[in-house]
């Protein structure tokens, strides 16, 4: 569950935190958390930089078309597919194909190259392409690409159009592409940067609170770096804020976002950055892991290309060769009593079919298993003689906080659940709590005619995939149940 005690007001006391005791607290608690939810594999996501070249003028990244002191490349296909195998043979679940918004990479070869991927190795993909149009993104998907990463790099505004002007064509609005990535089946991955100029600790904690309210599968964040040849290096922009309310780019601060994206979204996927191994050279990349972060993405792309890839000056480990780096990683890991994660590593919600195989086994069977929550007996009862008269498992439940229990507990297919229980709110009060744990099993929602409260009920953004009339009938429920446990 996440942390609901972490209102934005704690969350930046706890970003102006400076006591090291204090501070101390917030590592353990998260460490405490991670340790919880998503255990001690460190996932690691092989990187490969396909391309510099970039259409954005960001006022913060090198790679902005404006810099003209970029040698630009493409990876080829074949360079690619090397690539992949090479995270394969490192044992990486996840490769992770990033690059500027380059429209020299068509979509069709880029539907390619991840068709390839997919069929040639087991490996997650994921896409860190910029703002592409949405066909594309949806092209993508249905070339069996995984996962998305766009940062909306600040939740201010105001801020973000200073530093991210928006195309002639298109504005940029991250948030809402993200949110249509996750409506076409990826999972997500946002983030910011922190100690932008300009970004206040007021600004800072909201945007750890868009990590919560986006439900993130991924979050990464890493402090700010000053690029020269960009105009916020240049200091062509200057922030109008109060120098107290200016958020440092320190490798501290980095740990604190880490940590308190942990503890608002537990089960999220949370690298230890290469920004923050630059700016703490030596203990970043391990600090960030024992602080909240689970996750690390190798640099797999080739040496002569990698020193162009130039978002910011200094990258972390430019030189060293992709086995040194992975042996290097693999003893760090060790010395803080963590291991490398084995397969794709996605956010626990993806691990359910694995579960209910495990039920199917004990059970013999693959009788599907139904979660029926309602406080009156007389429905359960009826729900059950329809459910198990027809090939279907039932558990049930009389009120929501049972009925999370036996969520948790029996991990079922499909969940049938009663809006209005004992308290008004009750039913929603579940299916907040199934949320907040990822629950995929589809949920139906019962409902009485004259429900004074149902015209008011947005089923939609309550997740819920279908309405059934009481009294419920047989046939009607046998047949929305078979659509949605296809
Ligand atoms: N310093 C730190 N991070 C940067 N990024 C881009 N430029 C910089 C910089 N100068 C981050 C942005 C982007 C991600 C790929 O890299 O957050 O989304």
């Amino acid at each position: 569950m996440p942390d609901k005690s972490l209102t934005a007001e704690k969350i930046e006391h706890w970003l102006r935190e400076e006591n090291p005791d204090r501070l101390d607290e917030l590592w353990r608690a998260a460490d405490e958390t991670r340790r919880q939810t998503v255990g001690d594999a460190v996932h690691l996501r092989g990187l490969l930089e396909i391309s510099n070249h970039c259409v954005r003028t960001c006022a913060y990244c090198g790679l902005s078309r404006h810099n003209r002191q970029l040698k630009r490349y493409r990876m080829s296909a074949a360079e690619i597919l090397a690539g992949a195998r090479e995270a394969m043979r490192f044992g990486y679940g996840t490769v992770v194909l990033q690059a500027g918004e380059d429209y020299g990479l068509a979509v069709e070869w880029l539907t390619q190259v991840v068709r390839r991927i997919k069929n040639e190795t087991p490996l997650a993909v994921t896409l860190s392409l910029g703002e592409r149009p949405l066909p594309e993104l949806e092209a993508l998907r249905e070339a069996g690409a995984d996962r998305y990463l766009l940062r909306f790099e600040t939740s201010d505004r105001r801020l973000y159009e200073v530093i991210h002007p928006s195309t002639p064509v298109r504005k940029s609005d991250r948030v809402q592409m993200l949110q249509e990535l996750r409506r076409l089946g990826y999972e997500i991955g946002g983030g910011v940067m922190i100690g932008l100029p300009g970004q206040t600790y007021a600004t800072l904690a909201r945007d750890i609170e868009w990590f919560n309210r986006l439900d993130l599968d991924m979050i990464g964040v890493g402090p700010y770096l000053v690029h020269p040849e960009t105009p916020l290096g240049r200091e062509e922009i200057k922030p109008e804020i109060d120098p107290r309310e200016q958020t440092p780019a320190t490798d501290t601060m980095a740990y604190k976002v880490i940590a308190l994206a942990r503890l608002v979204c537990p089960e999220a996927n949370i690298p230890s950055t290469t920004a923050l191994a630059v700016a703490n050279r030596k203990e970043g990349r391990m600090l960030g892991l024992q602080r909240g972060a689970n996750v690390v993405m190798p640099n797999l792309t080739p040496a002569s290309y990698r020193i162009h890839y130039e978002i910011y000056p200094e990258k972390a480990c430019l030189q060293e060769t992709a086995e040194a780096g992975d042996s290097l990683l693999r003893r760090q890991l060790r010395t803080i009593g963590r291991t490398a994660g084995v397969g794709p590593g996605s956010r626990k919600k993806t691990e359910r079919p694995f579960s209910s195989l495990i039920r199917n086994l004990l059970m013999k069977d693959g009788k599907p298993l139904i979660l029926c929550v309602d406080d009156d007996p007389d429905v359960l009862d009826h729900l059950r003689m329809i459910l198990e008269g027809n090939g279907y498992y039932a558990v049930t439940a009389s009120n929501a906080e049972e009925g999370f229990a036996k969520y948790r507990e029996k991990n079922p297919d499909l969940v049938i659940v009663d809006l209005m229980m004992e308290t008004i709110d009750a039913g929603h009060l579940l299916i907040k709590n199934l949320r907040a744990m990822n629950h995929t099993a589809p949920l139906l929602m019962l409902s009485s005619v004259g429900d004074a409260l149902q015209a008011s009920i947005d089923t939609a953004e309550l997740g819920i995939s279908a309405v059934i009339q009481k009294p419920v009938q047989a046939d009607s429920l046998l047949n929305i149940l078979r659509a949605k446990l296809k």
